[in-house]
Order: C-alpha cells, then sequence, then structure tokens
C-alpha cells in the first residue's frame, strides 16, 4: 500500500472505530510502520475526524518531520513497534471493557481475560500482560511497555487502556475490536461458571491459525 493510501484508511478506520464506540473524545491513538518512518494520530484528535492530510509523520529515529503534532502516546507505540519488528501499526485505545478489565483490583496475571472464544485466542493470543499505571504520554514507561510487547501483540496499560499491535493496520484494529468484545464477555461472565476454551483447545487454535 503506498503512504497516500495508508493515510486514507487510517482515517477510514479510525472513523469506524470511534462510530461504534470504540474512542470517545479525543481518546486513543494509531500508528503505522513505513518504509521510511512512521504516521501517527495527531495530539488532542479526535479518531472520528482525522484529516488524511493532517496525520504526523515521523522519520525513522522518531523526530516529527511533517503533519500535526504526534500523540503524546509516541514513547508507547515506538515501544511496541521496536519491540516487535514484525508489527505493522499500533492502535491504542480507551475502550470501556478492556479499561475496565485493566482497573481490576486483582485482574489475573499475564491472562486476564480468559480464552472463552476462538477468535480471541487467534487474534490475541495466549497472554495479555498488564502494564502498571503510568500518566498518559510519560516516557517512563517505554522500558516496561517495551518487555511486555516483546511476550505478547496486545497489553493493557493499568487503569488507562489496551495497546494492540498487528500485521498491517487492518489486523490490528481487528484485533483491538475482538479485545473489546472478550473483555466484554468476561465481565458479563464474571462470577457465573463459565466454560473455557481448554489448553488443547487453545494450543490447537495457535498452532493452526498463528
Ligand atoms: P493523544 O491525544 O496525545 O493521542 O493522547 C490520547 C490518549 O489516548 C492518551 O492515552
Amino acid at each position: 500500500m503506498t503512504e497516500s493510501d495508508l493515510r486514507d484508511l487510517l482515517c477510514e478506520l479510525g472513523a469506524s472505530l470511534f462510530a461504534r464506540g470504540y474512542s470517545v473524545g479525543s481518546a486513543g491513538n494509531i500508528s503505522v510502520r513505513l518504509p521510511d518512518g512512521y504516521l501517527m494520530t495527531p495530539t488532542n484528535s479526535s479518531l472520528g475526524r482525522l484529516d488524511p492530510a493532517r496525520i504526523s509523520k515521523l522519520a525513522p529515529d522518531w523526530s516529527h518531520l511533517g503533519g500535526d503534532k504526534p500523540s503524546k502516546e509516541v514513547f508507547l507505540h515506538r515501544a511496541v513497534l521496536t519491540a516487535r519488528p514484525e508489527a505493522g501499526a499500533v492502535v491504542h485505545l480507551h475502550s470501556t471493557c478492556a479499561t475496565a478489565i485493566g482497573c481490576l483490583a486483582a485482574p489475573g496475571e499475564d491472562a486476564p481475560i480468559p480464552p472463552l472464544t476462538p477468535y480471541f485466542v487467534m487474534r490475541v493470543g495466549r497472554r495479555l500482560p498488564i502494564v502498571p499505571y503510568y500518566r498518559p504520554g510519560d516516557s517512563a514507561m517505554e522500558p516496561a511497555v517495551h518487555q511486555a510487547a516483546l511476550e505478547a501483540r496486545a497489553l493493557l496499560l493499568a487503569n488507562h487502556g489496551p495497546v494492540v499491535s498487528g500485521k498491517t493496520l487492518v489486523d490490528a484494529v481487528y484485533t483491538a475490536e475482538e479485545l473489546e468484545e472478550s473483555a466484554k464477555l468476561a465481565l458479563m461472565l464474571r462470577g457465573m461458571p463459565a466454560r473455557e476454551l481448554t489448553p488443547a483447545q487453545v494450543d490447537d487454535l495457535l498452532s493452526t491459525f498463528g
């Protein structure tokens, strides 16, 4: 895809996430890896009203090259894209249910959402680490996020929201959506005797779908 196509797709998918309530106000940010740097949503922008011409462009060393000022979460995106060279995009949302799981006092280490459905396992994987709370935009989060991203495709920022990587922008968005819906199921079923997928079923999904 050309950079121009990716700018258009970023705006289209941002608007779709916003329209369906996965982000509200100016919450959330998205980055895309390019051959010559990165695209990033501008700080304080609504995912619902992005302008392709104003998307921030960053150089390979993450310095600001053009467009509006990038998201304050540039350290977050850098940590994930550096840890996962195969990732082409990162989506950070404040989607309600995934954020709620990250607010639980005892969410369950590395697997705060149980494997209830195949698509959660196929898209998010076995592990969903929770990174301790940092102020939004705090560069001090970078080592902790980097470490979590080495081990997992998606993570939760405690008391803040989900961060998801994907091979492509579309993959990252689909995974962010699946994570939010899985978090909703987990909260709906909390306290009920739910039937989780067995370890053998999880292994089967991961070996079949990667
Ligand atoms: P930006 O507006 O700087 O992207 O920050 C929004 C956000 O989601 C903070 O986590």
